[in-house]
């Protein structure tokens, strides 16, 4: 990785009259020079070049800065470019990002992404249409030079403009198509972005990967609001970050990253000084982004949207992070559903000034997220935020921040903290031996048969996920044993989705698109603390057991259960006769029987 010192010290180490002489006439003035500015005209010097500061830079319009900036300014690079240069200037070796083979091997694909830009900034900037979405654009807050500077364009309305010009310049069809600009439909082509005003999606060196298109007619709602280019050999959702080209130089000066969920609220951020500023492509955090995120920095300032579901993608971006080993503080906004909103109510200053001054560990936003407007009667609903806290807490490994949240919990719950401890042992698989704790009494012994039941119902899943075949057959015995009851009444609903949807659909598990499933029926949540519980809990420990004894686990537990059930209901039943009681307590006797027959069975099996 490469560090802020690194940094510094190529930084210190540039001549800077040396660098700057080429394109700049210098005269002696005070302890450094003067000279006329290579990026505006002007009759009077004010391009002022210091040694000792190290900066080259223009006081009439601002251009250049440190080498790098000065560098970056008048040949047009990009901060890594820029870097790479400089490090050749002053025989350091240093390089933050290797050139990237596919640029050789895709030329082509970089050619036509290069002509589509200049096409469609063009169709920005002098048409009629144009104008309309330059109004769009400016009502959105965005300057001119700002709408220059992310190179933002418009792809014509028509339907082929796009497809004659680069069929002018003697590009193939063929690779129109590969790069994701044009689609064939019987023998004509199309341009696949029409009428959208477009965000240019370039790599940290600054070569066009793709593109994202955003209707800007209210007549076009009935589309979708943004349309990315799809998947091609150099456009890869899952290893891209929107705008780290410009947030570069930033994140590592100021070692740290800020991470969006939309381009309007990167672009917000940016603008309001704040140039570290990246998001996905609308898709969740990847292992991949976080890659390329740890070689520029460990720190992370995750600012995502304040609705539930920004609270749910930040709570897995805050736990993929941590795993990963970096550090995250999180921005969370109120009375503005994202940063772009917040800048066009409050102004950049506000926001500027809120940002600094709201930066939350994660593990504080985690407990304030959860815990308010929490209804505490609601025992579904308090499990739930246990689980998760709990499930964190444990990562964690921290006796007094274990302390700090339980005890807030259990103020909040109007209950004991020992009763909270209890809870957190069996959330979290008894592994905390720190706390002081009172011998093991049956209740505990119940909890934790409870605890390894729990366990095989996750790991059905799991061996679910593997075939099309095991899922059925699982169901199959599920059904049969009438355990499917036995459930949580959560996994029965995902159950049901995988069995019912899924597999209908699909002949092969694909973890994406059973969560986008999940999703959409609200059950993410659910599944994403049954998967913190696999890795948190005991899983290991219970983790080698096959299929078949997991299902008589679960067989067993299922009978277990419905035993529960019938004695809760006879003590329940004050109100109803003693024939009836009689009744119920026969059923709970055969039951129980059946119990032990299942028991002993399984037992034998095992000793056998
Ligand atoms: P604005 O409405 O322009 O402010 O966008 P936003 O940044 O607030 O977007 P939103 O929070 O709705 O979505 C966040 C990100 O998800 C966007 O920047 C897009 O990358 C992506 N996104 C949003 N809507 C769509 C869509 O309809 N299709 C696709 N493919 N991506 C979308
Ligand atoms: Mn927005």
């Amino acid at each position: 990785m490469v560090s802020k010192d690194d940094i510094q010290k190529l930084i210190e180490a540039t001549d800077m009259a040396a660098l700057v002489s080429p394109y700049v006439k210098l005269i002696k003035s005070g302890s450094g020079y003067k000279g006329l500015c290579p990026f505006h005209s002007e009759k009077t010097p004010s391009f002022s070049v210091s040694q000792d500061k190290h900066m080259a830079k223009c006081f009439g319009c601002g251009k250049g800065g440190n080498p790098i900036q000065f560098l970056m300014d008048i040949k047009h690079i990009s901060f890594i470019e820029a870097v790479r240069e400089l490090s050749k200037i002053n025989n350091m070796e240093l390089d933050i990002a290797p050139p990237n083979p596919l640029e050789e091997q895709y030329k082509k694909y970089y050619e036509i992404n290069e002509l589509a830009l200049n096409l469609y900034t063009r169709n920005l900037w002098h048409t009629k249409n144009g104008e309309k979405a330059l109004e769009y654009l400016y009502a959105r807050g965005l300057s001119k030079e700002l709408i220059e500077e992310f190179k933002i364009g418009l792809a014509p309305s028509e339907s082929d403009t796009l497809y004659q010009v680069l069929k002018e310049s003697n590009f193939l069809e063929l690779d129109m198509v590969d790069v994701g600009l044009v689609r064939s439909s019987g023998d004509r082509y199309f341009d696949v972005f029409t009428n959208r005003i477009i965000f240019p999606i370039t790599d940290e060196r600054g070569k066009i990967l793709g593109f994202s298109g955003r209707i800007f007619n209210d007549s076009d709602k009935q589309t979708a609001k943004y349309m990315n280019t799809s998947e091609t050999p150099i456009f890869k959702k899952n290893n891209i970050l929107y705008n780290l080209e410009r947030a570069i130089s930033g994140i590592v000066q100021n070692d740290r990253i800020v991470l969006h969920e939309g381009f309007m609220d990167v672009i917000a951020t940016y603008r309001s000084g704040i140039k570290e500023a990246v998001c996905s492509m609308g898709t969740q955090l990847t292992q991949n982004q976080i890659k390329i995120i740890k070689k520029y920095t460990n720190n992370v300032i995750l600012c995502y949207d304040g609705d539930k579901a920004g609270i749910l993608a930040t709570y897995r971006a805050l736990d993929m992070f941590e795993k990963a080993g970096l550090k995250v503080k999180i921005v969370r906004l109120v009375d503005a559903k994202d940063s772009d909103e917040f800048v066009h109510k409050f102004g950049t200053d506000k926001y500027v000034e809120y940002f600094n001054s709201h930066q939350q560990e994660g593990i504080a936003y985690l407990y304030q997220s959860l815990t308010e407007n929490l209804d505490i009667n609601d025992t579904d609903k308090v499990e739930e935020v246990k689980k998760t806290l709990f499930s964190i807490l444990k990562n964690k490994q921290s006796q007094s921040l274990l302390e700090k949240y339980i005890g807030s919990l259990a103020d909040l719950l109007h209950v004991s903290t020992s009763s909270l401890y209890l809870d957190y042992d069996r959330i979290t698989g008894f592994t905390n031996k720190n706390v002081p704790r009172k011998p093991r009494t049956d209740f505990d012994l119940k909890v934790k048969k409870i605890i390894i039941s729990r366990i095989f119902e996750l790991r059905i899943f799991e061996y679910a996920k593997i075939s099309k075949r095991n899922a059925l057959e699982i169901d199959r015995f599920l059904e049969e044993n009438d355990a499917f009851y036995a459930l949580d009444s959560k996994n029965q609903e995902i159950w049901i989705l995988m069995i019912n949807d899924f597999y209908k659909k699909n002949e092969d598990y694909n973890e994406q698109k059973f969560i986008e499933l999940l999703e959409k029926h609200n059950l993410f949540d659910c599944y994403y603390n049954n998967a913190l519980s696999l890795k948190n809990g005991s899983f290991n420990k219970y983790g080698d057991i096959d299929l078949q004894a997991c299902l008589k686990m679960l067989k067993e537990n299922a009978i277990a259960k419905r035993i529960g059930k019938i004695v809760e209901n006879i003590k329940n039943s004050q109100e109803i006769n003693s024939d009836l009681k009689k009744e119920l307590l026969l059923k709970s006797v055969a039951e129980r029987q059946k119990f032990e027959f299942v028991r002993n069975k399984n037992k034998k099996q095992k000793n056998n």
